[in-house]
C-alpha cells in the first residue's frame, strides 16, 4: 500500500488531508470526530480577538453537488473562550492547527500568541475571507499586507506559520511570494472566490451579506492554477485547497505542487466520513499508478516534476 505520511513545515502528518477551517471546526468535539474520521489534521475555525455573531441569516446557499456559497462573517467565540475547545480536540489526539483573523499586524500578532499558548502545532492565517468588512482580503488582499503581518507573526512566535492567501487578487502567487518574504513556513491556497447568486423572484441577493464567497468542485480548476503558480514562484511548501471531494481532485493538487490538503465543501455534501474514503482511495490511486508515497508525487505534473522547482 502507498506510503501516505508526509511532513509539513515541520509537522509529521499521518496523511495529507487537513480539515480546512471554518468548516465542522468550531468545537473540541467536532474537531477530534474529524480526526477519528482519518483526517491528517485538523485546522481550527478562525478565531478573532473577540467574539463575532457573524451576519444574519441567510448565509449560506448550496448548488447542486458543485458548490457552495457563503457569507457567514467570520461567526466565533473569540480567543479567550477558545482555549477549552483546542484542549478538548487536542485530548482526541488530533494534531491541531489554530486559524486566526484580525485587523492589523498588530492585532495578528498578539492572537497568535494567545493561540500558540493553547498547544497547536501551528498557525493558519486567514488573509483571505472575501467577504468580512475590515478582515480578510481587505487586510490581506496586497503583498505588502500579506508581508507585514506574516512578519508580524513569525516574530512574534515560534510556530511553523502558514499564511492562507486569496484567489481575488490579480495575482495570488505574488501575495505567496509576499508570504515567503515575511517567513511563513507554507501557504495554504486558497480561501474561497468571491461570487453572488440572486433571487430573481425577491430581486435581491439570495444572501442576506448579498456577496459571498464559493467553495466545492467549482472552484477546484482556480485552486489548482493558483497552487500551480505558486510552486513555480516560491520556495515554500503548500497546502491545497479548494474542491476537493474525491481522491483524484487530491492528486491533480499534489501533482500541482502541493504538499497537504485541506477539505470542507465535500464534508458538507458527503459527511465527515469523506476523510476515510479519500484516504483509502488515494492510497489506492497511489497503487495503480505505481507511486510508492503520495510525496513523491507533488509536483509531478510540473515540466522536469519536483526538480525545476526555483531554488534560492
Ligand atoms: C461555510 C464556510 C466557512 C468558512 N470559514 C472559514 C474560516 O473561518 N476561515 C478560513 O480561513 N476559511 C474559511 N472557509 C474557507 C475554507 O476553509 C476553504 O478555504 C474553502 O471553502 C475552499 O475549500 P473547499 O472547496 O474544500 O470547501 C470557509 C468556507 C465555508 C464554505
Amino acid at each position: 500500500m502507498a506510503e501516505l505520511g508526509v511532513r509539513l513545515a515541520g509537522l509529521e502528518l499521518r496523511n495529507p488531508f487537513l480539515l480546512a477551517s471554518g468548516i465542522w471546526g468550531e468545537s473540541g468535539v467536532s474537531l477530534g470526530g474529524a480526526w477519528s474520521a482519518g483526517a491528517g489534521g485538523v485546522i481550527t475555525k478562525s478565531i478573532g480577538s473577540v467574539p463575532r455573531a457573524g451576519y444574519p441569516n441567510p448565509t449560506i446557499e448550496t448548488y447542486d453537488r458543485w458548490g457552495m456559497l457563503n457569507a457567514m462573517g467570520l461567526p466565533n467565540p473569540g480567543i479567550d473562550e477558545y482555549p477549552t475547545e483546542i484542549a478538548a480536540a487536542r485530548a482526541a489526539g488530533a494534531p491541531v492547527i489554530g486559524s486566526i483573523f484580525g485587523a492589523t499586524p498588530e492585532e495578528f500578532a498578539e492572537l497568535a500568541r494567545r493561540m500558540a499558548a493553547t498547544g497547536v502545532l501551528a498557525l493558519e492565517l486567514n488573509l483571505s475571507c472575501p467577504h468580512a468588512e475590515g478582515y480578510g482580503t481587505e487586510v490581506g488582499g496586497t503583498p505588502e499586507e500579506v508581508e507585514a503581518i506574516v512578519r508580524a507573526v513569525s516574530r512574534a512566535v515560534r510556530l511553523p506559520v502558514l499564511a492562507k492567501i486569496t484567489p481575488n487578487s490579480a495575482d495570488p502567487a505574488g501575495l505567496a511570494e509576499a508570504a515567503e518574504r515575511g517567513g511563513a513556513a507554507a501557504v495554504s491556497a486558497i480561501n474561497t472566490v468571491r461570487a453572488l447568486a440572486i433571487d430573481v423572484r425577491l430581486r435581491r441577493p439570495v444572501l442576506a451579506h448579498g456577496l459571498g464567497g464559493l467553495s466545492g468542485s467549482a472552484i477546484k480548476p482556480v485552486g489548482l492554477a493558483c497552487v500551480w503558480q505558486i510552486y513555480e514562484r516560491t520556495r515554500l511548501p503548500i497546502v491545497g485547497v479548494g474542491g476537493i471531494s474525491r481522491a483524484e481532485d487530491a492528486l491533480e493538487y499534489l501533482m500541482a505542487g502541493a504538499t497537504a490538503l485541506e477539505v470542507g465543501t465535500a464534508i458538507a455534501f458527503d459527511g465527515i466520513s469523506v476523510f476515510g474514503r479519500l484516504a483509502d482511495g488515494l492510497a489506492r490511486l497511489l497503487d495503480e499508478l505505481g507511486i510508492a508515497r503520495a510525496a513523491d508525487a507533488v509536483g509531478a505534473a510540473h515540466p522536469g516534476g519536483a526538480a525545476a522547482r526555483p531554488s534560492r
